[in-house]
């Protein structure tokens, strides 16, 4: 398994093996940010077909609550694993410690993300990977329909956050507490995403 940044490429290949409602899929939308600098997109990889992602959303989670409660906080967004046969072996796991490593290049200390009421198994996943509950929400989102009209969406959320920083570097090298990205992805994400995507081969292959 190998886990990559999504290129303008692999928007087609992502649609044409994992489904997505709406005539602008999420994918374009999420490609759409990273372009502008907002998000860094990662997709696992399994002999050469797109089996996961995961989008890092350097300015946060769009619900005001969860901007109140925690300003500035980037937001692990939009993980999934494809198909449903591949689940339970790492994959989840590979993608959202991938997304925290670049949290961690750039010197952020604490991320989060948000996970619905009615799915206990992945905030079982969170958890495990040290995610604490900070406040619930209702998640909005939209899709366009066939038609090309919005859907709006609701969903009642848990927003989860996880400090980054071990006890360790916090008396050391003080790192920047959430900073503001710098508003252009530089070419050392790509390498350093690279390295990490290496580890993770090693220790997740399924
Ligand atoms: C949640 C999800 C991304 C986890 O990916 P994964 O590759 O299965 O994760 P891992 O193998 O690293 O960890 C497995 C754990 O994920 C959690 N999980 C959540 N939903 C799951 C599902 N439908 N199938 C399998 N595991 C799931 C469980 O805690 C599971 O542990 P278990 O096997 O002991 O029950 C994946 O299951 C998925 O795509 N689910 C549907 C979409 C979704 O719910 N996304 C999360 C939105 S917040």
């Amino acid at each position: 398994m190998e886990i990559s940044v999504c290129g303008p490429a692999d928007v087609a290949l992502l649609d044409r093996h994992i489904a997505s409602p709406g005539t602008l899929s999420f994918r374009a939308r999420r490609f759409a940010r990273q372009q502008r600098g907002e998000s860094t997109c990662l997709l696992a990889w399994l002999e050469g077909r797109p089996v996961g992602h995961v989008e890092m959303r350097w300015l946060g989670c769009d619900a005001p609550a969860v901007r109140t409660a925690r300003p500035g906080c980037p937001e692990i967004n939009g993980l999934g694993v494809w198909p449903e046969e591949l689940r339970s072996r790492g994959i989840g796991t590979a993608l959202v410690r991938a997304a925290e490593g670049l949290a961690r290049e750039r010197g952020i200390a604490t991320v989060g993300m948000g996970v619905a009421k009615d799915n206990p198994r992945a905030a079982a996943l969170y958890a495990r990977l040290g995610y604490q509950p900070l406040i619930d929400y209702l998640d909005r989102w939209s899709y366009e329909g066939p038609d090309g009209a919005l859907r709006d969406c609701v969903d009642a959320c848990a927003f989860l956050v996880k400090d980054l920083v071990r006890p360790a570097l916090r008396n050391g090298r003080k790192p920047r507490c959430n900073e503001h990205p710098p508003s252009r992805q530089t070419r050392n994400d790509h390498a350093d995403t690279r390295k990490v995507a290496a580890f993770h081969q090693q220790r997740h292959s399924p």
